[in-house]
């Protein structure tokens, strides 16, 4: 049926989207489908939707209508749904607006090529079912984005947490985690196409359990593969830190010295209403732990403005758990309500869109200051960065990470993408660090030297 057709696939929201999308990919490309990079060329389009914010939402809403006006002159073309917006649109679908003919949960993406005949048979075809096992842990997913360096590795689906804003559990179900096995798998796969760094990704990823085996014996397992692959995670819960794990950060060089932890809020009686389940001093007392045990690790978080009832006071306290913290990177955003979740349910969505504007646009312009001081500190620091591929601005230097997930450019000399470089860090804005390669090193000879100025 659907053979040497062409499919595109555009994909919205958080890496997990990105890592479900290779996945279909994987899953199109066994049914004999080729991948296209541009919409025009494809018989088949795919978007992949993300429901966190009203804004991400609109951006799917208006790319589908573009979309449709490419069907008026191509009949034969396929539109299909894929994620967290997938129920929503199964509504609108079956009701009137021909915006797509295919739609798909997080979940049921097995089930595309046959959903694919339904339509080819004329009918609308839909499976938003949520699984409580499902974690595609068979299926290798087809990389054809990415930089060949650095790869992702989805290890567990969905989120028990239920904060009080997040529509995810509504959208991707109940926690789950793939088996240990299927992972260590994938990765020496990677290890074999020559990746040379590894995002372990779940929507609640230091929750991960499966049989005995936790988030820390699971790093711990990983980080033996090979002492050249470094790891990183995303997206985990300050609730999942055990002391083990921030010792095993600290002892292993391939482990990052990175840790992203939300805090959503720096007020205890704002985390209530979210349903987060720690105090603003415990947030900080977790925070000082990991600073205390990983020296010199990076911070990363997520901060919500306005949410329901939000008071200036607990704006200021959130503002102050920023400053006492120094991260080296925030996402933030202004509440959006979502439906279904407890916030929508149960309270108002009561702070003036203009409050929310202003108090997120002191919260950024706090974070830009620290970021600048933070990254003046790192001019003459010297650090291990993995070259990721050609920089932005000129094909005469290369762009890569620090292991404290900082971006740095530096001049390519006789370097290349794929090579640990010491980098001598000389000049830097808010976002990035300008330096000066040193010489070339394995991450493991890099334990045994000093080079932290
Ligand atoms: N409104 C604004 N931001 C949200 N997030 C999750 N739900 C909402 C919402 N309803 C943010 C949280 C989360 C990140 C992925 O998105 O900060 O950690
Ligand atoms: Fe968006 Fe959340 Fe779904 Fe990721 S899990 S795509 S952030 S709604």
């Amino acid at each position: 049926m659907s053979e040497q057709k062409k499919f595109y696939i555009e994909t919205y929201g958080c890496q997990m989207n990105f890592a479900d999308s290779e996945v279909v990919n994987s899953i199109l490309m066994k049914e004999g489908m080729n991948p296209v990079q541009e919409p025009e060329s494809a018989d088949i389009i795919f978007v992949n939707t993300c429901s966190i914010r009203e804004n991400a939402e609109s951006r799917v809403w208006n790319r589908l209508k573009e979309f449709r006006s490419l069907k008026k002159t191509r009949r034969d073309l396929t539109v299909g749904v894929l994620g967290c917006m997938a129920e929503r649109i199964r509504d609108n679908i079956l009701d009137r607006e021909k915006l797509v003919d295919l739609v798909v949960g997080p979940d049921a993406y097995r089930d595309i090529p046959n959903l694919l005949s339904e339509v080819e048979d004329g009918r609308k075809a839909v499976n938003v079912l949520l699984s409580l096992e499902e974690t595609y842990a068979d299926i290798s997913p087809v990389r054809t984005s990415g930089n060949g360096v650095s790869a992702f590795v989805s290890i567990m689906r969905g989120c028990d947490n239920m904060c009080s804003f997040c529509v995810v559990p509504f959208t991707r179900g109940r926690e789950r985690s793939r088996p240990v096995q299927s992972i260590l798998r994938e990765i020496e796969e990677l290890n074999e196409q020559g990746y040379k760094e590894v995002t372990l990704l779940g929507q609640n990823v230091n929750s991960y359990k499966h049989d005995s085996v936790d988030f820390t014996s699971l790093m711990e397992q990983v980080s033996r593969l090979n002492p050249e692959i470094r790891f990183r995670f995303s997206s985990p819960h300050p609730k999942d830190f055990p002391l083990p794990l921030l010792t095993l950060i600290a002892e292993r060089t391939n482990l990052c010295n990175y840790i992203h932890i939300p805090a959503q809020s720096g007020s205890s009686s704002m985390l209530e209403r979210m349903r987060r389940p720690y105090t603003r001093e415990e947030y900080l007392e977790l925070i000082s732990l990991m600073k205390k045990t990983i020296p010199g690790v990076s911070l990363s978080t997520d901060i919500i403005a306005g949410f329901c009832d939000e008071t200036e006071e607990e704006h200021q306290d959130t503002l102050s758990l920023m400053s006492i913290v120094e991260y080296d990177l925030a996402y933030m955003f202004a509440y959006s309500e979502r439906e279904r979740t407890l916030a929508h349910r149960k309270f108002e969505d009561n702070v003036p869109e203009e409050v929310k504007k202003r108090r997120l646009t002191e919260i950024i312009t706090q974070q830009m200051s620290v970021q600048l001081e933070n990254n003046k500190k790192e001019i003459g620091r010297r650090h291990v960065v993995l070259a990721e591929g050609t920089s932005k601005r000129s094909d005469q230097q290369l762009s890569g990470r620090t292991d404290t997930n900082k971006v740095v450019v530096f001049d390519k000399e006789n370097y290349s993408k794929g090579d640990y470089v010491i980098v001598e860090i000389t000049e830097s804005t808010s976002a990035t660090l300008i330096g000066k390669p040193l010489q070339a090193v394995t991450l493991s000879e890099f334990s045994h030297i000093a080079v932290y100025a």
